[in-house]
């Protein structure tokens, strides 16, 4: 564990390319494995949560190796045709790599044991469990539903039809994962939408999923199983939650200019954007363009003076993993910023309304909050900073913090680095390469 320090800095320059979406890394790696054929991974993450579902496929049968160019080669088993993995699979920090598996496996006659960081291993699982269980799997969970945990799967599993209680990528793909070996249709219901990467991978390998949008914002997803997928070339658009952190240091870091390319901007994952064009920052689209199914774009982001600015509730699942990097934009603005629908926060990596909390107030910005908003106080600019900030295994919380420190007055300290290459292993080389002031603490 090291504690590392980020310093005022002059200014963020440079062009940097996003590294590639783990999301759909994630099920880039999952569903070519299912695939008939080999498919080639073009700009997946090479991060240690995508690592760990990499692993994990490679336990259940698949090959899955990476040329010197950096494409990923998989040879898929094809749906049905996946092995019992011979030891526990360790998921790391990884709560979309878990629970997307958990509802993979549980419609094959398999026991498979899932275990997990101390971040993991405190996330719940009920979520997942929960739909999961009528289609015939049953579980052995740690107290509270968490890992480590049995799943023991089915070999004569039913078709469920699921109106999912949160709005959850994860839950949605676990279902539909799990219906890829079920005879029948597999219905999801999500009453907001989440991202759609699973329904449109699905869509693209052959398989037979309809999406039909429901009145109230929502969407019902159908798959018909079993499912034959057909080997493709994926190629991996950039994340926009990773590009996030770079393009908010550019905007609260007077004299920036920086450019991040090749960054996704499916319309599900962009609320930052559209929060941060609301609160004045200077962002332009550059090249918009379609790759690999998805949209992308290159994003120019200019120092801004930013404004506070209320995000509704209903914005929360496209944006929903930028709370912590928007809460930085929020302390540099004038005036207040509330965002509301926050209760998801609780439930990430770590609590992360609670880790933002106590990381502004540690470095001298004054924040309210209730159990599922959160409210801070704008400070023009003028950020104290030099609070040391724990950052719970979270590797948002660790980035978003730095970032505060490029143009905090004191330094500003966090207890760990290592947990940012769960999902950005380059992050802190192009920040030094822009020109940032971070440094390891002594000890
Ligand atoms: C993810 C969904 C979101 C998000 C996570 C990635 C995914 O989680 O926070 O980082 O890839 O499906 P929830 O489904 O819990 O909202």
């Amino acid at each position: 564990m090291s504690a590392i320090k980020s310093s005022q800095t002059t200014q963020l320059t440079g062009t940097f390319g996003a590294p590639g979406d783990k999301s759909v890394s994630h099920r880039a790696l999952m569903l070519s494995a299912l695939c008939i054929g080999e498919s080639r991974i073009i700009g997946l993450l090479e991060g240690e949560d995508v690592l760990a579902t990499a692993a994990a496929m490679r336990a259940m049968g698949a090959t899955i190796d990476r040329q010197d160019d950096g494409t990923w080669v998989v040879h898929g088993v094809g749906v049905g045709g996946l092995s019992q993995p011979t030891s526990s699979l360790d998921m790391g920090n990884s709560g979309t790599a878990v629970r997307l598996l958990m509802g993979l496996v549980a419609s094959y006659p398999m026991t498979v044991e899932f275990t997990g960081d101390a971040s993991l291993c405190s996330r719940p699982m009920g979520r997942i469990i929960d739909p999961l269980r009528p289609i015939g799997a049953d579980f052995d969970a740690s107290e509270g539903n968490t890992l480590p945990l049995i799943v023991h799967g089915t070999g004569t599993p039913l078709p469920t039809e699921y109106d999912v209680p949160v709005p959850s990528a994860q839950v949605k793909s676990a279902v539909l994962l799990a219906g890829l070996n079920i005879p029948g249709t597999t219905i999801v219901t999500e009453r907001e939408a989440t991202r759609d990467h699973t329904e449109n991978m699905l869509r693209a390998m052959g398989a037979d999923v309809s999406v039909i949008q429901t009145d109230n914002g929502g969407r019902r997803v159908s798959l018909k199983g079993p499912a034959e997928l057909i080997a493709q070339d994926i190629v991996v658009p950039g994340d926009p939650s990773s590009a996030a952190f770079l393009i908010v240091a550019a905007l609260t870091t007077p004299g920036s200019d920086m450019t991040i390319t090749n960054v996704g901007t499916n319309p599900l994952r962009t609320g930052l954007f559209l929060t941060l064009t609301e609160m004045g920052a200077d962002l332009t689209m550059l090249n918009e363009r379609i790759e690999g199914g998805e949209p992308v774009a290159d994003i120019k982001a200019s120092y801004s003076p930013l404004k506070g600015v209320t995000v509704p509730a209903d914005r929360a699942p496209s944006m929903i993993d930028e709370y912590p990097i928007l809460a930085i934009a929020a302390a540099a603005a004038v005036g207040d910023t509330v965002m509301e629908g926050l209760a998801e926060l609780r439930v990430k990596e770590s609590d992360r309304l609670a880790a933002i909390v106590d990381g502004l107030s540690a470095n001298g910005i004054s924040v309210d909050s209730g159990d599922d908003w959160l409210k801070i106080i704008g400070t023009g600019g003028n950020i104290p900073g030099g609070g040391t900030v724990a950052t719970h295994l979270d590797h948002r919380i660790a980035m978003a913090f730095l970032v505060m420190g490029c143009s905090a007055k004191s330094p500003i300290t966090i207890d760990e680095d290592e947990m940012i290459a769960t999902s950005f292993p380059t992050f802190l080389g192009m920040m030094d390469q822009a020109g940032a002031n971070i440094a390891g603490v002594a000890s």
